[in-house]
């Protein structure tokens, strides 16, 4: 089987590999699911792991096979298999278990061991490759009427896990309406919390940088119902002075000055989440003294959250079918950029090395 794998620790290493056709019988007690690939997102992670910024091979090989958003058709699963059967579309999670006890109940994406295990990105081969097969209990099941939205699941999963995050944290508080929220950065990520915070019944304000016209991610936040805002048309403090503080800000820019600079702008009792990572090694100046004195008077929260866990997906999934009702059309405009096959890795990376797609992914295979 082909597959598209980097050999961590060399830069610019994307290559064409092989695997072996994996077997239904290497999951013991029944309860394997083996899927037949037919596309898998890419994005910046890809990107930084080409980039030898992080990513390291499973033990007893040297390359790792990339691509951690999947979506597949069922082929075969072991006799203990209830939840999907042959010729079902799913997509399948990307965190593996260590030893901590969040390991061991399914909150694998809550792992407090230093180490993690991720398919396609650490330890664990991807799945831009021809087929996989896993355990049942990371195999989530998409409905065929979002079957276009598919390779989606795991840029939601992510989103729902934020998401959810920022509820449990805030309740902390015994009561939290939010009505207002700040979208910061307009990628998949961005884009995918517009709508779920719309979902939520939000004023949401997607913000980045291009201008609105002819802008496809202006157009998809809008077409949410959210308000697209453009760094150079308008700053954020005035819109800010326009509609105020948020009660929450949603962090998704992938620059980590961007991500401080978030705490300037987070309303009394308000919750800032963090999702996007920076493998680099920039420093940046802020505003410590009065984001001290805003965030302890204002009693602010910050966290980070990563990854998601099957039930982040089976939410992620839910609300793309729910925006899908609501707002329908809107989501599959951000699947802009396909990839025709596995072959075509070199363009696939280019493409993601130029960031200017919104996204990519790769049509493995038809079904
Ligand atoms: C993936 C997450 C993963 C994180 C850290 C993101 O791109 O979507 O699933 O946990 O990278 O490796
Ligand atoms: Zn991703």
């Amino acid at each position: 089987m082909k597959a598209i794998a980097v050999t961590p620790g060399t830069p610019d290493s994307v290559h064409l590999n092989e695997l072996p056709m994996p077997s239904l019988e290497a999951i013991p007690n029944g309860r394997g699911v083996l899927v037949r690939v037919l596309k898998v997102g890419v994005d910046a992670t890809d990107r930084e792991i080409n980039g030898a910024l992080y990513g390291n091979a499973p033990d007893g090989y040297d390359f790792l096979v990339i691509g951690h958003e999947s979506f597949g058709i069922v082929e075969a699963v072991g006799d203990a298999v209830k939840h999907v059967k042959p010729g079902d579309y799913v997509s399948c999670t990307v965190r593996r278990p260590g030893g901590s006890i969040y390991d061991v109940i399914g909150h694998n994406d809550m792992t407090s061991e230093e180490v993690y295990y991720e398919r396609g990105i650490n330890l664990r081969h991807g799945y831009l490759t021809e087929y996989f097969v896993d355990d049942m209990e990371y195999v989530v099941r998409i409905p065929e009427m979002i079957k276009h939205l598919g390779v989606l699941a795991e840029p939601a999963s992510v989103v729902a896990k934020a998401v959810e995050q920022a509820y449990e944290a805030q309740r902390r508080l015994l009561v939290w309406e939010p009505q207002t929220a700040f979208v910061m950065g307009s990628g998949q990520i961005g884009l995918l919390a517009t709508m779920a915070l719309r979902l939520k019944g939000l004023e949401v304000y997607t913000i980045a940088r291009k201008p609105a016209v002819d802008n496809i991610k202006a157009e998809i936040a809008d077409g949410y119902g959210g308000h697209y805002i453009s760094t150079k048309e308008q700053s954020i403090e005035e819109l800010v002075k326009e509609v105020g503080k948020p009660d929450i800000i949603f962090e998704a820019t992938g620059s980590s000055w961007l991500a401080f600079d978030a705490m300037n702008h987070l309303g009394l009792n308000g919750a800032l989440v963090w999702t996007s990572i920076t493998g680099g090694d920039a420093e940046s100046t802020i505003p410590s003294d009065k984001i001290n004195l805003e965030w302890v008077l204002g009693n602010k929260l910050m966290l980070g959250s990563v990854n998601g866990n099957f039930r982040h997906f089976r939410q992620g999934i839910a609300d793309m079918l729910q925006g899908e009702l609501t707002y329908p059309g809107v989501t599959e405009k951000i699947l802009t950029h396909p990839i025709d096959g596995l072959d075509n890795y070199q363009e696939m990376m280019d493409l993601l090395v130029e960031a200017k797609a919104l996204k990519v992914y790769v049509n493995v295979s038809d079904g």
